[in-house]
């Protein structure tokens, strides 16, 4: 017996010196001092033995069972400080390295020029309201004294989604919606995205953006209008340009105007922007409708109102000189980045 407590603790020597895991040394700790380990095994079975055998065979057995204990103990510790210094070696940071680069996103430039319109008009007075995109014929065409024949009803024009609904083919729904929900004064502009059934070129897309405005009060004239917006029109495009208004017509102003603006590239000698003419169109504009009053239950005695509405990506490419409207939707990062 003394001879097979020999072995063993030889062989626990030579396995603890070959094991390179924790695990494989608690394995090593179980199959011999474990519950049914062979040395647990051996001392359980001291019992067969004479009285005074037993008395040295125990012994024995505690001194390697205590050597075996304290080699147990080193290996565990070894291994613990090597997989501490591991870590230090994987998990060294070297704080000499260069970041990782994430690169910013920036703003459209469709957005970035419904931002600057929307500052100009804000610093006027004008809060922003908004409307649905998916809108009711009423108020796309009806509320805006647009009659049953008008020509941009027209299903080859309009995106139809069922009888009385549409996508909205302009921001000026927005007018009726304001109309409708508020007493004047009103003073409110109204970015958003406007659908027609167009085939995309240069110049034209099935979805773009409009800016609508609306200013409603007492005793608001076409001097108001044209205060207002050639105001706006000196922010936008520089302190320098001139505006003129010629007659135009829209079923929901009267009298209605269109606004140039001198070519605030060329100053107005004629050149590429405005296509030699020296003048912009911008925007078309004029006096609230009393029908479309009426819709809102306003007073068409006490208040009157001038209206406007402006093609946002017209200015975009005009400001930007881009000349191809399908640029802005086909989101390559190239081209957008460039109106930080
Ligand atoms: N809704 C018009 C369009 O899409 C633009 C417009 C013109 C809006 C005159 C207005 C306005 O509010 O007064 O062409």
């Amino acid at each position: 017996m003394q001879n097979q407590l020999m072995n063993i603790l030889q062989e626990a020597k030579e396995q603890l010196l070959k094991a390179s895991s924790i695990t494989e040394t608690e394995e090593i700790r179980v199959k011999l001092l474990g519950k049914k380990g062979r040395l647990t095994e051996i001392l359980r079975s001291m019992g067969s033995l004479k009285p005074e055998e037993r008395k040295d065979f125990g012994k024995a057995a505690n001194s390697v069972r205590t050597e075996i204990e304290g080699l147990l103990e080193n290996k565990f510790k070894s291994l613990k400080e090597l997989q501490k210094t591991e870590r230090f070696i994987t998990e060294k940071i070297d704080v000499t390295e260069p970041g990782t680069k994430f690169s910013l996103g920036v703003k459209h430039p469709i957005t970035i020029t419904i931002d600057e319109i929307s500052r100009v008009f804000m610093s006027m007075g004008f809060s922003i309201a908004e409307g649905p995109e998916v809108e009711t014929v009423f108020n796309n065409f009806d509320a805006l004294n647009a009659g049953p024949n008008h020509p941009s009803r027209d299903f080859t024009d309009t995106f139809y989604i069922s009888e009385g609904i549409l996508l909205r083919t302009q921001t000026s729904p927005v007018q009726a919606r304001t109309l409708v929900a508020k007493d004047p004064p009103i003073k409110i502009i109204s970015p958003g995205r406007c659908f027609r059934c167009d085939t995309a070129d240069a110049t034209h897309s099935p979805m773009f953006h409009q800016v609508e405005g609306l200013n409603v009060d007492e005793g608001i004239t076409m001097a108001d209008l044209k205060g207002t917006l050639d105001s706006f029109a000196k922010q936008l495009f520089g302190s320098k340009v001139k505006t003129k208004f010629r007659p135009h017509f829209f079923p929901f102003t009267e009298p209605s105007a269109e606004m140039d603006v001198s070519c605030f590239k060329c100053g107005g000698k004629g050149c590429r922007v405005c296509k030699g003419s020296g003048w912009i169109e911008i925007l078309g504009c004029g006096m609230v409708h009393p029908n479309v009053l009426k819709v809102g239950n306003i007073d068409t005695e006490k208040y009157t109102g001038f209206a406007f509405g402006m093609g946002v990506e017209r200015i975009a490419m005009l400001k930007y000189e881009v000349d191809d409207i399908r640029l802005f939707y086909e989101n390559d990062m190239r081209f957008i980045a460039q109106f930080k």
